[in-house]
């Protein structure tokens, strides 16, 4: 295999946005597609509730509209909540045409339509789904027609180190001219040359000790960008998801929204409900309010937990529409159908990152960033339900629809230098990584959680600058890995959060201080920019 590989089109990450944005690319273009661990291993492929998209006669693009605004707690971008939102039916109908098998129910004429689920913030019934898999059926049909695709490679096991851009070269017109890459399997590292790149690498949850999310989501796509001098937004904007199973063995384990859609109550060790207590849609509020009422109760009682249950439905109705759930609760010793089960919050979506246009172009020309690692204005300080794969969908489109127009500006790159290994050896301590590693997501959870305070803030960046320091050393002297890798991005993305936290000094959707507990009346988003850097 070459060290050196051209395309024209380079995606790094193969969920739902890279698969996206490269099978439509490839109507035009030449692309590879890398993926840090197996293809299908991303978020995309565990997301449950759905995809929102206005197919009812009943619902308006309009009344999806205000929902989203409504959750963004006055910090989205109206022009692109309206251009994704208007997309929603376009985005399932190309999800259909390529084979996803969402979930159907019999139509008032005796054919069939799809079944519409509900959740948290959404004023209707909007959520298209496959049962409680969704992201697997997506995931699984694109892989498909991205493995049959004569004009995409697919590499995985891949993981990208850093851009390569015209300034390291010392070269201008500045633009992105590819990327340096771990391939795992031979253990060495390889370049990318490209015309355009996008990061399409998903989240960053993993900063936390406590996440839904797999393993792949450590923020590389924000910490590259970062390096390479784009402006990442609104960091501090990381969502909690109110209900992920409480059980040692059950790694945070997501039980959707949807169950809350379907009915089921959040109730205290008692049996008491108390989410009425707190907003009056209850359990159907937005996330960030579920998240930090049962936060609250949590702290209030001393309690490990509390519980959701949905044993009002018919067994047969939960185990149709929730049979990965069902399944996976039985594992634990859970009967979904007879019995409360004990749930927590936990890390679970990234609202800030890279920040974008209405094509998901960043600062760097030639760079986009679309999904999860993006910050396209949609979610502002608060993401509502299945509003994340239909950003994913209809960023793919608009930045692949962006680069059919301007692939010419960028000529493919000149020769790019090979990787500079010379002064560096393997590790002698593998430890320091894993105890790094451990730190870091022990201390956000304490100190960056779902409730902060200027101290706690305090507390976590001064760690943050005493660990920034040994992993560079450690960068420095020692052969890359992908722990290696991941360790370096997730320590500048949990400092990106708390510097973005200790910059707004107001309580607004997910980011909630006890120093500033009001609202500013005018709704602004935090901007860090590489080029400036701040204390
Ligand atoms: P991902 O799907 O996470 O893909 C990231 C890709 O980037 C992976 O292939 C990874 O290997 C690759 N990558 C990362 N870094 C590198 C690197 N350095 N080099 C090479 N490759 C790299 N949203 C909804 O709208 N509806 C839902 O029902 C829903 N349910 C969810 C349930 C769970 C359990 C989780 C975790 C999330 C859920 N979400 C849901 C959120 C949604 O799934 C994600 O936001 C979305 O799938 C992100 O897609 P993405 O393409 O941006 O990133
Ligand atoms: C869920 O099914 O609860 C997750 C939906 C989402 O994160 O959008």
């Amino acid at each position: 295999m070459q060290d050196s590989l051209y395309y024209d089109a380079l995606v790094i990450g193969s969920g739902a946005s890279g698969l996206g944005v490269a099978l439509r690319l490839a109507e035009f273009a030449k692309v590879a597609v890398l993926s840090k661990t197996e293809l299908a291993e991303c978020s995309t492929f565990y997301a449950q509730g759905g995809i929102s998209a206005v197919l009812d006669a009943r619902d308006s693009i309009e009344s999806h509209i205000q929902d989203t605004l409504n959750a963004g707690a006055g910090l989205c971008d109206p022009d692109i909540v309206r251009l994704v939102v208007s997309q929603g039916k376009e985005c399932i109908q190309w999800l259909l045409d390529k084979g996803v098998a969402f979930t159907e129910v019999e139509a008032e004429d005796g054919g069939t339509k799809l079944h519409l689920t509900r959740e948290g913030g959404h004023s209707h019934r909007r959520v298209v789904h496959a049962a409680d898999a969704t992201g697997k059926a997506v995931e699984t049909s694109l892989l498909h027609h991205a493995r049959a695709h004569p004009n995409i490679d697919l590499y995985e096991f891949h993981n990208a180190i850093d851009l390569i851009t015209a300034a390291k070269l010392k070269r201008s017109p500045q633009r992105v001219l590819g990327a340096y890459v771990l391939d795992r399997a031979a253990g060495k590292v390889k370049v990318f040359g490209a015309r355009a790149v996008i990061l399409a690498t998903g989240g960053a949850a993993k900063a936390y000790l406590y996440t839904s999310n797999p393993d792949t989501a450590t923020g590389d796509g924000i910490a590259m960008a970062w390096r390479a001098g784009c402006r990442i937004a609104n960091m501090e904007f990381m969502q909690f998801h109110p209900t992920c199973l409480y059980h040692p063995k059950a790694r945070s384990f997501l039980i959707s929204e949807a169950l809350r859609g379907e009915g089921a109550k959040l109730l205290l060790p008692n049996g008491e409900p108390f989410m009425h207590r707190f907003d009056p849609r209850a359990e159907l509020a937005p996330r960030d309010i579920v998240a930090r009422a049962i936060d609250h109760e949590m702290k209030r009682l001393g309690i490990d937990c509390v519980y959701l249950d949905i044993s009002h439905q018919s067994a047969d109705f939960i185990r149709s529409h929730f049979p990965t759930i069902y399944a996976k609760c039985l594992e634990f010793g859970f009967d979904l159908t007879r019995q409360p089960i004990p749930v927590v919050p936990a890390a679970h979506y990234t609202c800030g990152g890279i920040l974008t246009d209405r094509h998901g172009r960043t600062d760097l020309p030639g760079l986009y960033a679309i999904g999860e690692t993006a910050c396209t204005g949609l979610h502002g300080a608060n993401r509502m339900a299945s509003n994340s794969l239909l950003e994913c969908l209809v960023f793919a489109k608009q930045a692949a629809e962006d680069l059919s127009q301007r692939l010419a500006e960028f000529p493919p790159p000149p020769p790019l230098p090979a990787w500079d290994e010379s002064q560096v050896t393997d590790s002698d301590e593998e430890v320091v990584v894993s105890h790094n590693w451990d730190e870091i997501r022990r201390f956000m959870w304490d100190y960056v959680g779902i409730v902060r305070t200027d101290k706690r803030l305090k507390r976590a960046l001064r760690r943050i600058e005493l660990l920034k320091q040994e992993i560079a050393e450690y960068y420095g002297n020692f052969r890359v890995t992908s722990d290696l890798l991941e360790l370096r991005n997730l320590i500048l993305v949990a400092e990106l959060i708390v510097k973005s936290a200790m910059q707004r000094k107001e309580s607004r959707g997910l980011h909630y201080t006890l120093d500033y507990p009001q609202t500013h009346p005018v709704a602004q988003n935090t901007i860090l920019d590489p080029n400036r850097p701040t204390r």
